[in-house]
């Protein structure tokens, strides 16, 4: 028998789901309020420049049922999942505003039986005091409600949509036996049942602030052991041959993303509510958020030795995206580079070949020519694989790594200035 599977929002974490969803045979309604997006979609086009995507949309042509209206989708649907962004604004205060409205649109129009799955990151209480509340002003009293927070890491071949093991809280048993028996019918891994929907919500939450925390740590280290003269990369290697009890982490130019620099703030807010003040986490924030001033501040360390200021310095800005071989430039700390230099005067020449539209700049042909000077922000194979004769051909006089991923001594060989994020 097929089943009706509506999701809401068809980004970077809708988007592979519905695809996949397609490929299980199910009938897929796909509900996004980005007209553009819809009609790509509806096309075959993938909006998001990811390989899988643009193959997976493109073998979905017309399959996935998109729309802009969301009453004849949620009616038709046994099973509803929520894929919306769950953002911060500027004062970092957790915005549930895209969440809410996809939970009344649920709302107006579910049936009895419905399963409804919350895919996006929230804070541990947001099911049960604000989407079901939502829910229940529809009257219907027989649905089932769970979260199963969404684990992709886009980019990453090994791990991918179809065999990240899944975690699993609902607001009562059945829910819970529900959902998993849905995520059992299409992925092959691991389902892991929790007994609550607090503790699945906070899963995800600890998963990712994890991560700040041990991004923070390691950036610490670096700056800490540049000013030693010690060589960071050196001493994670060493560390890491340890067989228990350590597992490296790498510093740079800062932490983007939807998700690592937001959601700890979640946690960081929720537990305010609570009464409790998560020092660690904020640390880890500031820490992180410090990271591309740092780097630009060793651009201008390394001027200092040029008798040069970063006023009218022509840098060359590599990246844009917060990852590498990823169109993402959601919270991407090149971003707060190129605001900074252009704070400082400095003329700023910016490619991405995965964010053309940001870039003021064709090719990194082009920037090698117009810059003197150089920050890599982003790890792109295009970066890490570039020819380095072309940065001495170019008269390039300082490369700062903010990825430590190109060769250093290949680059100080050559008479160029060179410092990474606790590299040098
Ligand atoms: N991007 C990731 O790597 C990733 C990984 C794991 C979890 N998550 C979580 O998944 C959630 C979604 O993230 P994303 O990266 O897919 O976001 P996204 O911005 O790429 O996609 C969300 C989509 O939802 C649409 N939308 C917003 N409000 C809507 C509404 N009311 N009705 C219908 N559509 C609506 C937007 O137009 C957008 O296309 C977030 O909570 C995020 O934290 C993201």
């Amino acid at each position: 028998m097929k089943t009706s599977i509506t999701i809401i929002g068809l980004g970077y974490i809708g988007l592979p789901l519905a695809c996949l969803c397609i490929e299980k045979n199910l009938d897929v309604y796909g509900l996004d309020i980005d007209k553009n997006k819809v009609s790509l979609i509806q096309q075959g086009i993938s909006p998001i420049e990811d390989p899988y995507l643009k193959e997976a949309v493109k073998k979905t042509k017309g399959r996935i049922k998109v729309a802009y209206d969301s009453k004849e989708a949620i009616k038709n649907s046994s099973v509803i999942i929520v894929c919306v962004p769950t953002p911060v604004d500027n004062n970092h205060l957790p915005n549930l505003k895209p969440l809410k409205n996809a939970c009344e649109e649920i709302s107006k129009s579910i049936q009895k039986d419905t399963l409804v799955i919350i895919e996006s990151t929230i804070f541990p209480g947001t099911v049960e005091e604000i989407v079901l509340p939502i829910l229940e002003k529809s009257n219907i009293n027989n649905f089932y409600l769970a979260h199963c927070p969404e684990r992709i890491d886009p980019g990453n071949k090994k791990f991918t949509i179809k065999n990240i093991p899944r975690v699993i809280g609902g607001i009562n048993k059945e829910s819970t036996k529900k959902t998993a028996e849905f995520y059992k019918s299409i992925i092959d891994a691991d389902i892991i049942e929790l007994s609550n929907v607090k503790a699945a919500e906070a899963t995800k939450i600890m998963e990712n602030t994890f991560r700040d925390i041990n991004i923070a740590f390691i950036n610490e280290m670096a700056k800490s052991f540049d000013k030693a003269g010690i060589d960071i990369l050196e001493v994670i290697k060493g560390a890491s041959t340890k067989p228990f009890a350590f597992m490296p982490h790498y510093p740079g130019t800062g932490v983007g993303g939807h998700c690592i620099p937001i959601d700890p703030y979640y946690l960081i807010e929720r537990a305010k509510q609570s009464g409790f003040d998560h020092q660690f986490l904020s640390l880890a924030r500031k820490i992180n958020e410090s990271m591309p001033d740092y780097t630009v501040e060793l651009l201008e360390n390394e001027l200092k030795k040029l008798e040069k200021s970063i006023k009218g310095a022509k840098v060359g800005v590599l990246g844009i995206a917060y990852k590498a071989n990823v169109d993402d430039t959601r919270e991407s700390p090149a971003l707060k580079v190129i605001e900074i230099l252009k704070e400082k005067e400095a003329e700023v020449f910016v490619f991405d070949p995965y964010v053309k539209k940001l870039s003021n700049i064709n090719n990194l042909d082009e920037l090698m020519q117009k810059s003197d000077y150089i920050i890599l922000v982003t790890d792109h194979n295009e970066f890490k694989d570039m020819d380095l004769k072309k940065l001495k051909e170019n008269n390039i006089k300082i490369v700062i790594d903010g990825r430590n991923c190109l060769d250093k001594e290949k680059i100080k060989a050559m008479g160029i200035l060179y410092h990474g994020i606790g590299v040098s």
